[in-house]
């Protein structure tokens, strides 16, 4: 899938990773040449996909050529429009800030914010359908809204499973072909801590794992039902965002607090990233349209490299 011409929703987009996310997809394709254009018929609108405003006027004029034929007028076509980008997020502050920022680089049509807990069912509801009711479509959805904190483990399932699910079904309630959508892509941000188990991270390592088996599990189904959507998960090592502050926090480690220093060995053993190396991963995944059900590792030594499974999936090969 291109980028250029696409909408993607980013969850967590204010700042780390995802942030880097926003950065990359704006900054891609940006620059493109423009596609030969081609007359085209609008497509249909559909309850989940609104008509933009005026698209339901344009008729082919009379003794015209017919739709499809290449013409010497310059009409716009969707991949000649760089990609537009949703950040959701629950910081508001945060979320402004990157909005401001990213306005000062790119045409600030091309970003919206939303404030939205991803935990909060109702709010992410109604910021996927802002993105549509804003956009127009939706193409790219990135679950990355993740945090780390061991004391109040419940809330880590909320956010780094429970939303990552729920975002994956919200995103394929749009996107799914046959349901009135024209297909897309999901990614799930899981990390290495969901290949492995992590001593003084059980519930983090618990989620990642989760984040996991659902996004390959899904992925097979979407294969297997033809929805024209790819799930694939990506499992960075450590990146240097602000979420590496927890670590040094109590109220985030809990019990597992004086370890602290355990995992601060562990992050100068294997190395820090730069955010922009996981939006490497990201954008490639987006393009590569072989790319299905498979879980992208990006470490500090291997770069971008994918798990390798031996088992068979479960399924019934109908
Ligand atoms: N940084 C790393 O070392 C690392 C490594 C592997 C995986 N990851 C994963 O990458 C993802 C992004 O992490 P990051 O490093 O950028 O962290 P970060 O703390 O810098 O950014 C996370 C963003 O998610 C937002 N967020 C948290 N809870 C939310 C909620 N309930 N609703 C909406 N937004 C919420 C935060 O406000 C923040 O903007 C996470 O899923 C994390 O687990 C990070």
């Amino acid at each position: 899938m291109h980028v250029n011409g696409k909408v993607a929703l980013v969850t967590g987009g204010a700042q780390g990773i995802g942030r880097a996310f926003v950065q990359a997809l704006l900054g891609k394709g940006a620059k493109e040449p423009r596609e030969e254009p081609l007359l085209s018929p609008p497509p249909p609108a559909s309850p989940l996909r609104p008509a933009p405003a005026g698209a339901g006027r344009r008729q082919q004029p009379p003794g015209s050529p017919r739709w499809g034929t290449r013409q010497s007028v310059r009409l716009p076509t969707r991949r000649s429009f760089p990609a537009q980008v949703a950040l959701l997020d629950r910081n508001s502050e945060a979320g402004q800030e990157s909005k401001a920022a990213l306005d000062e680089q790119f045409e600030a049509q091309r970003t919206v914010f939303i404030q939205c807990d991803v935990t909060d069912q109702e709010q992410l509801k109604g910021a996927f359908k802002k993105v549509i009711e804003h956009f127009g479509r939706l193409d790219i959805v990135v679950n990355n809204a993740g945090v780390n904190n061991e004391k109040d483990w419940e809330s880590t399932i909320q956010i780094n499973l429970t939303s990552v699910i729920r975002g994956t079904y919200l995103g394929l309630e749009y996107m799914r072909k046959g349901n009135g959508g024209d297909g897309g892509v999901i990614i799930n941000i899981s990390s290495l801590a969901g290949l492995m188990p992590v001593a003084f991270q059980p519930v983090y390592c618990a989620t990642k794992h989760g984040v996991i088996g659902f996004t390959r599990s899904i992925a097979l189904a979407a294969n297997m039902e033809n929805y024209g959507v790819r799930l694939n998960t990506i499992c960075p090592g450590f990146v240097n965002t602000p979420i590496l502050q927890s670590i040094d926090k109590e109220e985030n480690m809990g019990q597992y607090y004086s370890y602290k220093d355990e995992i601060k060995n562990m992050m100068r053993f294997y190395g820090v990233m730069d955010p922009s190396r996981i939006a490497e991963g990201l954008i490639t995944i987006i393009e590569d349209d072989t790319l299905n059900g498979e879980v992208m590792k990006i470490t500090a030594s291997q770069g971008i490299h994918f798990q390798q499974y031996s088992q068979t999936p479960f399924t019934s090969k109908r």
